[in-house]
């Protein structure tokens, strides 16, 4: 009996129990504290610390199945999954490692004992083949003398490009990190088993599947210059389950083993392929597979870091499943599949079964329609183009215009066998970046220029005035000893309570002032660890190691202060109502209103919106303290403190919380309480991006401004309906019924007058040649009605042309018809040209009938002649 894929992951962590290591579970995709890596891609990232610090080793062996990603970084595999039978974006490794504990002698031992022994996986020694990193003799013995492999059976692998350590036998996490040689076990696919072994690795054949790695980690990689030596060596091992699964199982690829063949059965059920070999079909299901776990871990599709994997994986996914025939409403159906049949291992995935659905449902209907258009105008460029090679011009008018992803242009050119101007791609987006920086340059230059390596305390959490001493002045970007009346610069201190715009919140403004001198303070903005007060000198004179006042404009910040707690109990009120889910991704306060920027993939109902200012506002009225107060960091993530993700935090952080409805660690400044915050009122909702919500919001007076503004036009309405507060409602409602039915009374009315206005022009009907001609100048006609006239004269009378002019107050219509017939000889379109060029007027449309418009007035009579002296000439000829 063949063994299940559950089954040799569970052989293989008791294997490794017996040998007395302690089984730990997998970490999560999302790498905990370690802003190095985007996802986790091997076994041994959980363990990094234990590689690095022998303080930090809570064992001495342990082993695992890690799910990993391999989707970006050092260990990219997305673009071979599908063209290959053994890659994958989501896969588990198994691993067994040793931190200071056996090392290279046993843990070959191990592997080799587990593979090959009749106990455990029985595979036949003949197919397994081993490599070695060049140098490392110590290994190549071990295999030899010890396993008494075959020399045949080995290779030595060195560096690459004579780049030390640079070679597929070194193994290292990513950019930096704990690394070291490895040696590699293959099996050889090939029945007859006559391949060489130094053939595969020159020509890369689907023959020698690479089964285990296990790499000695003695090194540390610090940058991409230097590497040292760790204090003690350790073991890290990689076994791809699903390829063990594909030896095992006796199949020649990881889409024929268990774990995938019944979901390529499912997809394949509702695509047109009946192939199961369709390389579309393994791309969807090592993709959803990816995307479900991804969701899981609460990313959601967007237009950066971990979000934008997700998206281009769902993007890609979606292609495959429209190149097959898939075309709607897909993710729904699969999702539950996928999830009822889930290994038991994975178990915890279907608790969050709804978010999943939803999510790929929105990011589906999202992109259905970019993709739809993209792939036409890609397919129209590639029929285009002559020498087999899209310009990067196409490639970024497709992603800028339409959305249309690069990785998808790449895909559907690799498949059709047409190269990529990349490097022009990246040209062109460099040239709209640079181009959108100018209006910005302003400010980019103060940063950049303005380079100062000096520090200012910021005193203005309790103060908002102090006396501090003027360390440097820079005027127009250049460093100088005083400023003068009139003059605007920027003005450094040893100390200050203005507070610089950071964390959304904007800088503080206000004055600068000593005895008579007086500067304007526009702008307050950090310049690396020291903060510059923007402004202009409006009297006086300030020189460098002047003491002076700062002083902020207390109102101002006081706005900002209140804005600000009103972020943090909107943030709160929206994880409540909408789910933690929501995280932030920007926020904008300022003395005026506050946004707050948030990634959620549904959309946000009016009531979803009102609930939110009203836990918002039942907030402000309990009118609780907002206490400040410095602690570690891990104390605050005890106290589960919200942080921004991706920032970087001091070892001691500020946490600001509103009894335990709020808890976030954040550095601005606040209010005292809750009920400074009067009144909170949701002004705009929007989706600034996929994925990506942004709510607008006001407090305080700021908020009864706008109940005063909108009750007023409230008031004029209900004066113009004369109605009042009670029914006013009805009559309007009354008032749409009374248009509606007005509405059909013109319409009966208007037909009538159609009918009459028949009758009349048919009269002025000329004929030439045969064809008839009609020309009637009307006077504020119904529009749409003299089309509807066309239409009527063009059944009547089979050859005819129609031109009408809709004159009024101040510029005149035109429209033309021709009978279907007649257009080999004219059309509406030339005789529209015709009167546009004449009368300097605009227009457009069809063979059969166009329009245009003129403000020229002047010479209608005298256009129509040369339009009809134009038209006889075509009939003649
Ligand atoms: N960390 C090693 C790998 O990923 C085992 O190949």
């Amino acid at each position: 009996m063949k063994k299940t894929t559950n089954e040799i992951r569970q052989k293989f962590l008791e294997f490794f129990q017996e040998k007395g290591h302690t089984i730990l579970p997998s970490s999560s995709l999302i790498p905990k504290d370690d802003s190095t890596l985007l996802f986790t891609n091997a076994g041994m990232n959980q363990f990094k610390n234990f590689f690095l610090n022998p303080k930090k080793k809570k064992y001495s062996r342990v082993t695992t199945a890690q799910r990993c990603l391999r989707t970006g970084g050092k260990h990219n595999d997305l673009e071979n999954v599908g063209y290959t039978e053994r890659h994958h974006t989501f896969f588990e490794m198994l691993g067994n490692f040793s931190f200071n504990d056996y090392f290279k002698k046993e843990a070959i031992t191990y592997a080799w004992e587990l593979l090959t022994s009749a106990k455990w996986f029985n595979i036949n020694q003949n197919k397994l083949w081993i490599s070695v990193y060049e140098n490392d003799e110590e290994t190549y013995k071990i295999w030899i003398d010890i396993i008494k492999i075959s020399p045949q059976h080995i290779i030595k692998i060195g560096d690459k490009n004579n780049s030390k350590y640079n070679s597929e036998n070194f193994w290292q996490m990513g950019d930096t990190g704990p690394c070291g040689p490895c040696t590699e076990i293959f099996y050889n696919y090939d029945i007859k088993n006559h391949h060489d072994f130094s053939d595969f690795l020159k020509n890369k054949n689907e023959y020698f599947i690479e089964i285990w790695n296990i790499v000695f980690i003695e090194y540390n990689r610090i940058s991409s210059k230097s590497i040292i030596p760790l204090e003690y060596k350790s073991i890290d091992t990689g076994m791809g389950l699903e390829r063990i699964s594909s030896v095992l199982q006796d199949v020649n690829s990881n889409y024929k083993t268990d774990v995938f063949q019944k979901l390529i059965q499912n997809i394949a059920s509702f695509s047109k392929t009946k192939n199961l070999n369709n390389i579309s079909l393994k791309i969807i299901s090592d993709h959803i597979r990816s995307c479900i776990f991804l969701i899981y871990e609460n990313v959601i599709p967007s237009n950066e870091h971990r979000g934008y994997i997700l998206r281009r994986i769902i993007r890609r996914m979606l292609r495959h499943a429209y190149k097959i025939g898939i075309k709607k409403n897909f993710f729904h159906k699969i999702v539950p599949y996928f999830i009822e049949n889930i290994s038991e291992n994975f178990n915890f995935i279907k608790e969050k079964e709804k978010q999943i659905k939803e999510t790929l449902k929105t990011e589906e209907i999202q992109f259905s329609e970019t993709l739809e258009k993209g792939l036409k105008i890609l397919n129209i460029e590639i029929k285009k183009i002559s020498n087999q090679k899209i310009s990067g011009k196409t490639i970024f008018y497709l992603y800028d215009t339409f959305g249309f992803p690069v990785d998808l242009t790449l895909d559907v050119c690799r498949e059709k066998g047409i190269k990529v101007n990349l490097d022009g791609y990246y040209l062109e987006r460099e040239k709209q970046k640079k181009h959108s920086k100018i209006g910005s340059k302003f400010y980019t230059n103060y940063n950049q220029i303005i380079n100062i390596n000096d520090h200012c305390t910021f005193e203005g959490y309790k103060k908002n005035t102090i006396k501090a001493l003027i360390k440097q002045i820079y005027i127009n970007e250049k460093l100088t000893s005083s400023i003068l009346e009139g003059e605007s610069g920027i003005i450094f201190l040893d100390k200050t309570c203005f507070y610089p715009e950071s964390g959304g919140q904007v800088g503080d403004i206000g004055k600068l002032y000593y005895k008579k001198s007086h500067f304007i303070v526009k702008d307050t903005k950090k310049y690396g660890n020291t903060i510059g007060h923007i402004g202009t000198l409006i009297k006086g004179k300030f020189k460098i190691n002047d003491f002076l006042y700062t002083k902020i404009d207390t109102l101002y910040r006081k706005n900002i202060q209140i804005n600000h707690s009103a972020t943090h109990l909107l943030h709160s009120a929206l994880r409540k109502i909408l789910g933690n889910i929501v995280t932030q991704k920007g926020s904008l306060v300022t003395h005026t209103r506050l946004r707050f920027d948030f990634s959620y993939p549904k959309n946000i109902s009016f009531y979803d919106i009102q609930k939110i200012e009203q836990v918002v506002n039942a907030e402000i009225y309990k009118n609780n303290l907002i206490k400040v107060q410095y602690c570690s960091l891990e104390e605050a993530k005890k106290k589960k403190a919200i942080a921004l993700f991706e920032s970087k935090y001091n070892s001691i952080v500020r946490v600001i919380s509103i009894k335990n409805f709020s808890i976030e660690l954040c550095g601005g400044t606040h209010t005292k309480r809750t009920g400074d915050i009067g009144l909170f009122k949701i002004t705009d909702q929007s989706s600034i991006s996929s994925g990506i919500k942004r709510i607008e919001a006001i407090t305080n007076s700021q908020s009864i401004n706008l109940l005063h503004i909108q009750e007023n036009k409230l008031k004029d309405i209900s004066t113009l309906l004369k109605a009042n507060s009670v029914n006013f409602k009805n009559k309007i409602e009354k008032l749409i019924t009374k248009v509606k039915d007005l509405e059909i009374q013109v319409n009966i009315l208007q037909k009538k007058e159609n009918i009459h206005q028949i009758k009349k022009i048919t009269e002025k009907i000329e004929d030439i040649k045969g064809v008839k001609l009609l020309i009637n100048i009307f006077q504020k006609y119904d529009y749409k009605s003299l089309k509807l006239i066309i239409d009527q004269l063009k059944k009547d009378f089979k050859s005819i042309i129609i031109i009408f002019i809709n004159k009024n107050n101040n510029h005149f219509n035109i429209i033309a018809g021709v009978t279907k017939n007649l257009t080999n000889f004219l059309t509406a379109l030339e005789i529209i040209k015709i009167f546009t060029q004449l009368s300097n007027g605009k227009g457009g449309g069809k063979d059969e009938i166009a329009e245009g418009s003129s403000v020229n007035t002047m010479n209608l009579s005298k256009i129509l002649k040369i339009i009809k002296s134009w038209i006889n000439s075509k009939l003649e000829n």
